[in-house]
């Protein structure tokens, strides 16, 4: 095997579950990928759906030290970015924390997961599953009730359904996770937090948020150095770190 295994699998249920059930296969860093995903997760317990041979789905398999860990979805997204921009010449913004949007649709969603494995679940790994919608036609999206969901295709790019998904999945591994851990991992997010800032769609727009059951509503005017969108509302600033955003004015709230 070599180090950076990239596992490709004609389909699979979940890249996320395929990459916990064989974690002590890949590492330390590898990846597995296919462009049919039968059981696919997204965040908050919501499903992922398939757009079999039209789309890539993909999952890091990252066991390295890093410091700042509930930072890595911020990363995740901003090596998809890089990855798209290179390939299609597309310029993504990210909705906070890592959608990523073209025309001010959902182009590519990310699920991170830490898992534990190994003798006594001492072992300490982290999942980064992607899921790039590459080629599904407008069709699609309206046929799954998805009216905030776009493809690169949709949007103007020039996809190539059999090179691209292995090129995606090669480069996210080799420069959007292997390279960046060098930096990412001792160093956490604060390397990261201006080329972020600068892609990140939220900023200056009224926003609503909702963790864990402590809701509210203001502008969001910044991300600190723990990747945390801050937002200033009438009762004064609160830093949002998980749960859901929404925007207000950008198709409705996406
Ligand atoms: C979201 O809800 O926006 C996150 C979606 C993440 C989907 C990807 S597709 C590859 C990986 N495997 C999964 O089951 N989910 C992630």
């Amino acid at each position: 095997m070599s180090l950076n295994e990239v596992r490709c699998l004609p389909q699979c249920g979940s890249t996320n579950l395929y990459a916990k059930e064989h974690i002590e296969e890949f590492g330390p860093v590898g990846a597995v990928y296919t462009t049919c995903q039968t059981d696919g997760r997204g965040r908050l317990g919501r499903r992922w759906v398939n757009a079999a041979g039209q789309a890539l789905y993909y999952t890091a398999v990252l066991k390295v030290p890093m410091v700042q860990p509930g930072t890595l979805p911020l990363l995740a997204s901003l090596a998809v970015r890089k990855q798209l921009a290179l390939r299609y010449g597309v310029e993504c913004a990210i909705k906070w924390p890592n959608d990523l949007l073209l025309g001010g649709k959902k182009v590519v969603g990310i699920l991170c997961e830490a898992v534990s494995y190994g003798t006594n679940d001492q072992g300490r790994g982290y999942l980064c599953g992607i899921g790039i919608n590459l080629a599904q036609p407008q069709s699609y999206f309206d046929q799954a009730e998805l009216p905030y969901g776009t493809s690169l295709l949709l949007q103007g790019a020039r996809v190539d359904l059999e090179t691209d998904p292995s090129w995606l999945a090669e480069g996210l591994t080799d420069f959007g996770f292997d390279r960046e851990l060098y930096t990412f991992g001792p160093e956490g997010f604060a390397p990261y937090r201006e080329e972020y800032t600068a892609a990140c769609v939220n900023l200056g727009r009224q926003v609503s948020f909702n963790q864990g059951g402590h809701a509210g509503t203001g502008t969001a005017t910044g991300i600190d150095s723990e990747g945390r969108l801050i937002v200033r509302t009438d009762s004064g600033e609160e830093r949002v770190f998980t749960g859901e955003v929404s925007i207000h004015g950008i198709y409705g709230h996406l």
